[in-house]
Parts: C-alpha cells; structure tokens; sequence
C-alpha cells in the first residue's frame, strides 16, 4: 500500500479515532495543490527563475558575475582546480572552489563550493547547531566509485586569459572549453559542441550573507529597493507554507546552472513523473508545462496525470537525444530540486532560408535549494552508452531474487492468516501462478513494526510454511515511522540508544503517520543502520522465516502532519546536516539499511533479498525495485503507468511497476483484464488495491476474464528465462529492462516521441498494450527494416517505418517477435517460477530476412550469491548457415562445474524456428552433435508450412541437449553436416 489516504475506514476501531482526525485537515479524493509548492511558493526557485527572467528580458548573459580567475587554475592528473569569484557589490569578490575532473567513457564532474561556508566561517541564526559546510555527501550514498578515476591523459592545451582548454578521452576526442569571464564551459565531442553551461548566464550560487536587520518600516521603504533592485530577500531568512515555517538557519544557499543541448530536440529522464517519456517544456505556451519538473520526494495523494509535480522518488539524470546521438547530465544534489526545460528552433544553415526546417536546441536550468553544486556531464553517444556510464557511476540495478520477477499478489489488507492461507489455496484451485503474497500495514499489532496482530495473524509460522511448499514467498511492509508508545521495544531501543531524527533544536523528532505518534529512525546514521540489523533476525522478528522479504513504504518520509506531507527541512539527521540537505536521500537510507539487515537475517544465510521501496534516489537501483505509488482504477493511469516504467529504466533503476488494477478504486472487468495484460511487461509485477476496494484476485472476476488473466500470468512464466536474462544484460550493463523505441531505434526521429510500446531487453519481442476501453485493435510503428511476426501465430508484418493495425480483442495481447532472435522459454505451467527450477526449455527462433538469428539465455540458482564465482549458466545461440549452435560467454569460475552438474538434467525439450525456410519441408530430421557425446543424434523436425499471412515455421522435438552445454543442430539433409564439407 502506499497512500497517505486520509480516507475513513470504518473496519476497525482503532483506526477510527485518527482517520477522523487527518480526514478533518484534509478531506479531499483527489491530488491537493495546496498540499504542494508551485514554483513561486518555493523561495529559491522563485528567485532563480526571477533571475532568469532578468537575464532574458535585458538579453544580456554577459552579465553573469562569475569569473573563473585565471591565475588560480592548476591542473594535475586529469584534474582542474580553481577559483571562481563571484562579483557582489556590497560584500566584495565571494570565492568559489571549482574542480572539473575529465572521467572515462567522455564523463566530467563539475563541482563548484563556496570557501566560506566550507570553512565555517560563517554564523548561523537561531542558535542552530547545522553543519556550515555545502551539503557534500550525496556522492557517497549515490555513487559507487567506479568510474570516478580522472584519466591521466587527460591534457591541458591551452590557458589564457579568457579561455581554457582541455581535451580527454582514447584520442583526445572531447574536448572541454572553459570561458573565464563569464564563467561557462563547452563540452564538445568530436566536431560537436554538445552541451554548454551558463550560456544564458543563469548560473547562480547563493553565498552566505549574515542578516541584516532593517528596521520593520523598511518592509515598504523605497530606499531598500534601490539597494539591490533585482534580489527579493523575502524568502531569504524564513519561510511559511501550509502554516508551517522553515527556520532557516543558514540563509538563502541555492544553486542553479544552465544547461543547454545544442541540436538535441527531446530530453529524457528525470524520474519520476507522471508524464510523457519526452519531457515537455515547462515556462508555459500551448501544450506545454507552466511549472519546472520537481523533484522533492513526496508522498502525493491521488496524483495528477501530464504533470511536472514531484512524485515519490528522484533520479536527476538527463538524456538528451537527436538522431544517432545522446548525451546526459546527472546533477548530483539531493535537495529539492527544480528543471525548467525550453526548446527554441534556428535555421541549420542561414542561407537557406528557413527552407530545411531548422534545428532544435533544448535549454535547460537546474535549481536546487542547498548542496554543492555537483554535475556530472556524459558525451554519450548512445542511449545504451549513456545507460552504462551512468552505472558506471551509481551503480547497475542489482541481479533480483528469481521469484522477485514472477507475479505479486497484493492487497491493503489481507487480513488474517488464514486469509492468506485461503487466497493462497484459490490461486492454486484456479491453476494461476503466482510468487508472492503480500502484507499491508494491519497485519502488525496497533502499527508497531516487528510485531503481528494477535488476534488476526496468531500462526504466521503456519502461513509462511504453507506457502513455501509451492516456493511462494511473503512480503511484510515495514515503514520507517515508528509508533511512539511507551513499552513498544522498537521505539524504546531507538529513543535509548539516540537513533532517530531530531528537530531544529536537537530533540527527537515527533510527527504523525499511520501509528499516530511516530518518531523516525535515521538512517543516515551508520549505528540507527547497525540497530536496524538486530531487528530482523529471526528470534527477535518472531513469526517470520527465510521466505519473509520487505516493503519499505512511506519513506520520503510521509509526516501527515509536515509540511508538504513530509518532515520540516530544519529537522536534523547524522551528521547535524538538515533534512532539506538530505531530503532525496532519506528513502535511499532507509531500503538500503532493510537490504543490508536482510542479508544478516541469520548466519550462514546468504540470499539475495527483496526489498520494494516507494521513495528513491540515483542508487536506489542497487538494492530494490520500485512502483509508481498510488496510482488510480481507470484507463488514463493504465496509458500512464508505460511512460513512468520506460523512464526508470532511462534514469537507471530499471526494477519498476505500476499497481495492477490501479490502487483506488475498482476497475472495470475490462480494465482490469486488460491491466493484467499490460502488467507482464511490466519488470515488477504486482496486483495491489486500496482497502476500501472490493476484492480483485483473478480468480474473482468469473469467466471469460480470470481465463485471460491466468494466460497472460502463464505467458510471463513462460517468458521468465527471457525476463531473467534481461535482468542479468541490466545488472552488468545498465541497460533498462523494457525499452521504449528511441532506446532501441536510436535512428528513427519517428519514434522519438513514441511512449506507448517498447521492446523486452534485447530479445526482439514488441509490446504494444491495450489502454483504450473497448479496443480492438492497436496500431504498432515498425522502425528497422526487418521481419516482425505476431508471438502466438506468427502473422508477418514488415517494417522499414511502417505502421500496421494489430487486431485484438479481448483475448489477445498485442506481442510481436522482430527477426533475428532466440527467445528461451519454459513452456509447462506451474505454481510458482521456484517450482519451474527444473523443467526443460523451449527455444523460440525466430529468423531475420537473411535467414539467421541469435539470442542469449542467462540462469543460475536465483537466489544465492554464488554466480558472482561462476555458478550460472550464459549461453549464446546462434542460427545461421543451415546450423544452431549453443554456445558459452560466460568466463569460469571457482563454483562453475559443480553448478554445471546440477543442471545437467536440464535440457532444450523443443525449438521452434519461425520463418523457416521453405526447403526444410523435406527435412524431417535434424543431426545434433552435443558436446561430451560421442557422434550425433537425430531429433524429428515437423514443418509448417506458410498460411495466409502467417509465416512457415518448424519445430524439432527433443533434442535432448543439456542446457549448459554446447550443442550444434545441423538442419542440411544427410546427416553428419561436417561430412558434407
Ligand atoms: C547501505 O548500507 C550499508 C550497510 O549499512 C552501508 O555500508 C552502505 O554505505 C549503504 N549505502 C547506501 C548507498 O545507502
Ligand atoms: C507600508 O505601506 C502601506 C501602504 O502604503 C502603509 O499602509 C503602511 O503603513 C506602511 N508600513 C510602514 C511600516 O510604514
């Protein structure tokens, strides 16, 4: 669950008393503006988009006060240091520290400090006992380390008085410009320049200034204006919203830089948002945006579709994207942040007039409130480039748990264990499958985490054994608000050992949340993480066993009664950082710790754990998955949740889904159906609704529907050795797990804004969901040149830019399968994907216009951390010349060939080869030739040939090869195929 609902319900007393309290402040059913700042509500970006405006209407970017001083550059090892003096009148120069350091893979890191705060040297009001310093430690829970190594190589080539050079990369192919007065800088790869800073003067870094008291007459007097006619202190020392007021100890602080894409037409990125993949402009205009994309992690009710509004996580990474190249900026702060986003059009060649139709500049401008100044710039060239640098730095989204990608069954509330137990029996009666079973909030005894409802939940013991004899796992919520009442061990341990977040004057933190009461572990603190480990063994979280795994809920954190529904930013974590400096962080800190608790649970126990947050960060990708929050029971969130999911996988946190069948309310029999349909492509696949909606297992819809349903299940378990060979490419490559189209057509202007279908990873299979009610068909764009065929009757569509209606009723899911691959498969239907472990595989060929394909498969035991010394299996298949061959990329490790012998039993039982070519209707017989047998075999081959618009296509029947060997199948008449030669 995941909803600051403040709506009554009614089924337990309880409850009662509080949801009529916070139903009081705010009765409302749908997202609550006045609960969220606008632009001009937040003090910095008000005055950062002021300035702005002022830069734009005088036209001059010159006039930017910030210099790079010549004389303080030194540049040793890849690494640029130096002073940038910021011009203020009344104060003198402020300085500022700049380092840009030139990275692999054409990456830089610009960061830029403020010596004065670093040093402390400066006051804080309100007797506040803040860090002075510029929030400097997002790098260290964001980044990984890897690919932060500043290349030698990199060379200085020229310094004068008002511009540097530096170029980097294998051949000195980028090349940095850096302007001294007015600081900007160049990034330019090749012949390109790619992406500039401040060229419209909009960089601002708001130094530290002690108060000046004026007396209160000059809130109105004249002669203030004329002191500094372009600055509106009003938001400087304090500021109030919804009736709370932020203290501000240190003043104003932001950061702000502009950003711009020369050529680049479309931006991506930014998760999340409930918008288009292709970020919309956002300074107003028709069909546009009249606000910046926010991003301060919030728990938002109801949430609005097409909108810029902050959700509940933020990855400030960028991609920007023209024809055959992209490049990416990723702004490393983790204060509220804001981006406006501008497009304007020139003439690509001033002689011609206009008449070649002009090139596109996308203009960006990032605010932050607090922090350094920290970003990273990323001269692609492509989108799989750039989605392996940005792991490169914050790391690849972790190898999940197997059971992790098969189907989650959720609801706000199962509410007994019995309950559970009886779903549970359901699912089986009706042969669905399904991996997980999950607990929301009630399941705990009076909200306190690590506890059970007596009288509900008295055996969980029991619950859990059932369902482990399908290999069916359980999923508990723990939120990290923490019911304050005396006696509850949790909280008295927290409060005693000084664990939790404090308020401005340094005392523990109160606010209100599901228990009422609530106190915060903080988990910035390394000894609040140490103590959160303790609480997960197993005798001291009675009642769960080793198939218990986690939902981190609520951790932006949600504070019903904060300011914007979250904690004040004068709160203070580890460290005496504030909480605006840490804001974005804070639901990072807290999944992660569950991570690194549940790999603790019990010694000797070592598994991959499942952990589901709502609130994330750049990193969240390492140790969790993540849904798109409280999304609603109607058509329009459905068309929504494709776009939100493609962009986690651009902004690198790929383990995303949307809550199947919308959380509030009830979807028709149609939508859900066609939910469900939409859902199996989604990476993380959850069922979940709100508790005061009717009960939604497929099971209960009645015919035709829980039959749909159940087949598009069986259709993800099918696929899941393709899912989970995605998963292994996005683990060691960045690379999302479903694709939109300027992913994989990087080319094709044509998709550029297509949102609405995308591809499974690499194995060439096209989805296209149902989203319209009473649908009958969809139309499917295919960029590249090559055969597509329909997955389940192999109906032939060409590409090459062309658009063909898919016909499809209710009972079809619209799945295209393009040339060239091998999809692997496991065809026999199962309670669960643990209980899949050892069946056979189908392999799914399916040949491009040349005749040939290739695909790759991925296993291992799904659960241990053993594959990181080799026990797994990674086979490469190819089909070309009359012969499949299966083949090994994986490098050998310590525990390779035991894992090897427990596979040895599972073989290829089938391989159906779509397309095949018309001459193998005589054939009906193939040689393989298998690794360790001595001669080969013969596996009987059926042909099917050509129908109608439906492709020709084969089938060869055991061909009795173990999976983790080599095998060639030979398809040329006669037997042995190297006789022939
Ligand atoms: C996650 O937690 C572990 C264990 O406490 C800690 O070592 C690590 O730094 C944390 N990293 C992040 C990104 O939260
Ligand atoms: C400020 O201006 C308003 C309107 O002109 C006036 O009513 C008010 O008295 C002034 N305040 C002070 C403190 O002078």
């Amino acid at each position: 669950m995941a909803r600051s609902s403040r709506r009554a319900s009614t089924w337990t007393i309880s409850c009662l008393s509080f949801l009529l309290l916070v139903l009081f402040v705010s009765p409302a059913v749908t997202v609550k503006h006045h609960d969220f700042k606008r632009c001009e509500q937040s003090g910095f970006c008000k005055r950062n988009r002021a300035l702005a405006d002022s830069i734009t209407e005088q036209g001059n970017p010159e006039s930017s006060p910030y210099q790079l001083d010549a004389a303080s550059i030194k540049f040793t090892d890849g690494r640029l240091e130096g002073s940038i003096i910021k011009t203020v009148q009344e104060t003198g120069p402020i300085k500022l520290p700049l380092t840009v350091a030139f990275l692999d893979r054409g990456n830089v890191r610009v960061t830029i400090d403020e010596e004065k705060r670093r040093k402390g040297d400066i006051e804080l009001r309100h007797g506040s006992i803040a860090r002075k310093e510029r929030y400097n430690e997002a790098g260290a829970w964001a980044l990984t380390g890897a690919g932060l190594h500043a290349q030698k190589a990199a060379s200085l080539k020229k310094i004068s008085k008002d511009l540097t050079e530096v170029s980097w990369g294998r051949d000195h192919e980028f090349k940095a410009l850096i302007h001294h007065t007015p600081f900007a800088v160049e990034f330019w790869s090749g012949e390109d320049k790619q992406v500039v800073f401040n060229s419209r003067g909009f960089m601002n870094v708001e130094h530290w200034r002690p108060k000046i008291d004026r007396p209160a007459a000059d809130t109105n007097n004249s002669e203030q204006q004329v002191v500094n006619p372009t600055e509106d202190e009003s938001t400087w020392w304090e500021e109030t919203f919804g009736g709370n007021t932020d203290s501000k100890p240190k003043g104003p602080e932001s950061v702000a830089m502009d950003i711009a894409f020369p050529g680049y037409g479309h931006v991506y990125g930014l998760a999340e948002h409930a918008g288009p993949l292709s970020l919309k402009q956002t300074r107003g205009g028709d069909g546009n945006y009249d606000q910046p994309y926010r991003m301060y992690n919030s728990d938002i009710f109801e949430y609005e579709l097409d909108s810029p509004m902050t959700l509940y996580g933020s990855i400030p990474f960028m991609q920007a994207h023209k024809k055959d190249s992209t490049v990416g900026v990723f702004w490393l702060n983790a204060a509220e942040t804001w981006v406006d986003i501008v497009k304007s059009t020139h003439d690509a060649n001033p002689l011609t007039l206009g008449l070649t139709g002009g090139i596109v500049d996308t203009h960006t401008h990032w605010m932050s409130e607090s922090g350094l100044l920290d970003v990273f710039v990323m001269l692609g060239q492509s989108p799989k480039e750039l989605a392996k640098s940005y792991g490169e730095l914050t790391g690849y989204t972790q190898l999940p748990a197997a059971f992790s990608i098969g189907y989650h069954q959720c609801r706000w509330n199962y509410v007994s264990d019995e309950d559970v137990k009886d779903v549970d029996r359901k699912f089986d009666k009706f042969n669905i499958p399904y991996d997980v079973i999950w607990l929301d909030i009630e399941y705990t005894d009076d909200k306190q985490y690590f506890t059970w409802d007596p009288l509900n939940f008295p055996d969980p013991i029991s619950m859990e054994k059932q369902l482990d004899e399908s290999e069916r796992k359980l999923v508990a919520i723990i939120d990290p608000h923490i019911k304050n009442k005396a006696g509850y061990f949790v909280v008295d341990e927290m409060k005693s050992k000084d664990l939790a977040v404090k308020n401005k004057e340094n005392n523990i933190f109160e606010g209100w949340c599901w228990p009422g009461s609530s106190h915060w572990i903080d988990a910035f603190n390394p000894a609040a993480r140490a103590w959160w480990k303790t609480l997960f063994t197993y005798d001291r979280f009675k009642g769960t066993m080793h198939n218990v795994w986690l939902w981190n809920d609520m951790n932006e954190p949600s504070v019903f009664n904060g300011p914007e529904i979250t904690m004040p930013r004068d709160n203070l974590h580890h460290g005496n950082w504030e909480h605006r400096d840490v804001h974005n962080i804070n639901g990072m800190s807290f999944h992660n710790a569950t991570y690194h608790a549940l790999l603790e649970r019990k010694k000797g126990e070592v598994r991959r754990p499942f952990v589901l947050t709502r609130s994330f960060y750049a990193g969240s990708q390492r140790t969790s998955a993540m849904w798109t929050g409280d999304n609603q029971a109607n058509w329009e969130h459905l068309v929504a949740s494709i776009p939100m999911i493609l962009n986690q996988g651009v902004s690198g946190f790929p383990f995303a889904g949307a809550d199947v069948g919308g959380f509030f309310g009830n979807p028709s029999k149609e939508l859900q159906t066609r939910w469900y349909q939409a859902g199996i492509f989604y990476p993380f696949f959850r069922g979940h609704a709100h508790i005061d909606t009717r009960r939604r297992e497929p099971y209960m819809l009645g015919e035709p529907y829980t039959s749909i349903m159940t087949k598009a299940l069986r259709l993800r378990y099918m696929l899941l050795p393709a899912w989970y060979t995605v998963f292994h490419e996005a683990s060691i490559d960045g690379y999302p797990i479903v694709r939109s189209q300027y992913y994989v057509h990087p080319e094709d202007e044509k998709g550029f804004e297509l949102d609405d279908q995308f591809y499974l990873g690499s194995t060439g299979l096209l989805a296209k969901p149902v989203t319209t009610e009473g649908a009958e068909s969809v139309d499917i764009y295919l960029s590249d040149n090559e055969n597509y065929y329909d997955y389940f009757d192999y109906t032939m569509y060409s590409g090459g830019s062309k658009t063909h209606r898919v016909v499809a009723p209710l009972d079809k899911i619209p799945l295209l399968m393009q040339g060239g691959h091998i999809i692997p498969r496991k065809d026999r239907p199962r309670k669960s994907s643990g209980l899949m472990k050892w069946d056979p595989y189908t392999l799914v060929v399916v040949l491009n216009k040349n005749g040939e394909a290739e695909g790759t498969l991925y296993t291992d035991d799904g659960e241990t951390f053993d594959y990181e010394q080799g026990a797994f299996i990674h086979r490469r298949f190819t089909l070309e010349n009359g012969q499949m061959k299966s083949t090994d990329v994986a490098t050998k490790g310590a525990k390779t060939a035991s894992y090897l012998k427990t596979m040895i039993d599972v073989k290829v039982e089938k391989i159906i080869v779509v397309g095949a070519p018309a001459q193998w209707s005589k054939l009906d017989e193939v040689s393989v030739t298998a690794e360790g047998a001595k001669g080969s075999t013969s596996a009987e081959l059926i042909y099917h040939g050509a129908v109608g618009g439906k492709a020709a296509w084969a089938v060869i029947r055991g061909p009795g090869t173990s999976i983790g060997e080599d095998w060639t199948i030979s398809f040329s008449p006669g037997h042995d195929h190297k006789s022939e030669l």
